[in-house]
């Protein structure tokens, strides 16, 4: 092996997959074998999709349906508004944590009801959410209040960093993640659906401002945020959010390695070592009979 470079395999934190109810795009099995040829050993994936995560039926479902994947996987529990989603979040085990959208994205599972996003906070280990400018506040807000550990996906302004940034030094537990596409792009002006994701592409200053919180140790993890949707969708006149990323996140990672921009030690903290802390990754073996977090017990 002299002269390359060995790492660990990389935990990404946010992947859409898209079984079941969604198979067209992608199912467990080739998101997995994305996941693997990008350098990815273990995924989290997010919970909306048909019937979406919300219910421990579903969650046991998955994890059959998981049997073909050939990478670690966790699964998010999702949020809903109602009495009885309250008491699943309670039940859920062996999953990352409990994922609320605060914003709008695909899915239709966003959440604005006050009451309901304290009990859900209240009811969770450890909440991760799809929060935009304002809302990171309010979730910071709404997690110092219910005491749990706060894990804000796809952080994508200068705005953002900022408020976590203060969280941060005011000792709240609260950590973050930026995806590829932020790191890389920036909003062009011209629609195109091929790069029209949640959030959005943001100014060449946010751009900026993610790079300097990667290196200024504000920044926790890189999660892809993958999202694929077919051809014919996002040319339809109604596309879709989402772009795939498991492919080419470490890989762009890398790349902005030989470029200067950040450390191999920084990519694997960001990558492998960070996701793994965050969330509890007690083993990574594929065996049947292990879990995969260090809490609760497999279902
Ligand atoms: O662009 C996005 N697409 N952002 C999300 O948060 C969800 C995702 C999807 O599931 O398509
Ligand atoms: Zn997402």
């Amino acid at each position: 092996a002299k002269g390359l470079l060995l790492m660990p395999g990389c935990i990404d934190t946010h992947v859409h997959l898209r079984e079941p109810g969604f198979t067209h795009k992608e199912d467990m099995f080739t998101g997995s074998l994305a996941a693997a040829a990008g350098g990815i050993t273990t995924v989290f994936d997010m919970p909306n999709t048909k019937p979406s995560t919300t219910t421990i039926t579903a969650l046991a479902n998955k994890r059959k349906l998981a049997k073909k994947m050939i990478v670690n996987h966790g699964f998010y529990f999702g949020a809903t508004k109602s009495a009885e989603g309250i008491s699943e979040i309670k039940e859920a085990k062996n999953v990352p944590g409990t994922k609320v959208f605060m914003n709008i994205t695909t899915g239709k599972m966003i959440i604005e009801d006050e009451k309901f996003l304290h009990k859900i906070f209240e009811a969770s280990r450890q909440v991760s959410v799809h929060a935009e400018q304002e809302q990171v506040k309010h979730a910071i807000q709404l997690a110092s209040l219910a005491r749990k550990k706060l894990y804000c996906s796809q952080i994508s302004t200068q705005k953002e960093v900022d408020y976590i940034t203060f969280a941060k030094s005011a000792g709240t537990e609260v950590c973050c993640e930026v995806t590829p596409h932020h790191l890389f792009c920036s909003k062009s002006g011209k629609k195109d659906a091929f790069l029209s994701m949640k959030p959005e592409l943001r100014t060449k200053k946010d751009k900026s401002s993610l790079w300097k919180a990667i290196n200024d140790g504000i920044v926790d993890t890189i999660g892809t945020d993958h999202a694929p949707h077919t051809t014919v969708e996002k040319k339809s006149n109604n596309p879709p959010y989402g772009v795939p990323g498991l492919e080419t996140s470490l890989p762009l990672m890398l790349t902005a390695v030989r470029d200067g921009k950040l450390s191999y030690q920084q990519v694997i903290k960001l990558m492998c070592n960070n996701p793994a802390k965050i969330f509890g990754i007690k083993s990574r073996s594929i065996q049947k009979s292990q879990r995969l977090f260090e809490h609760g017990s497999v279902l």
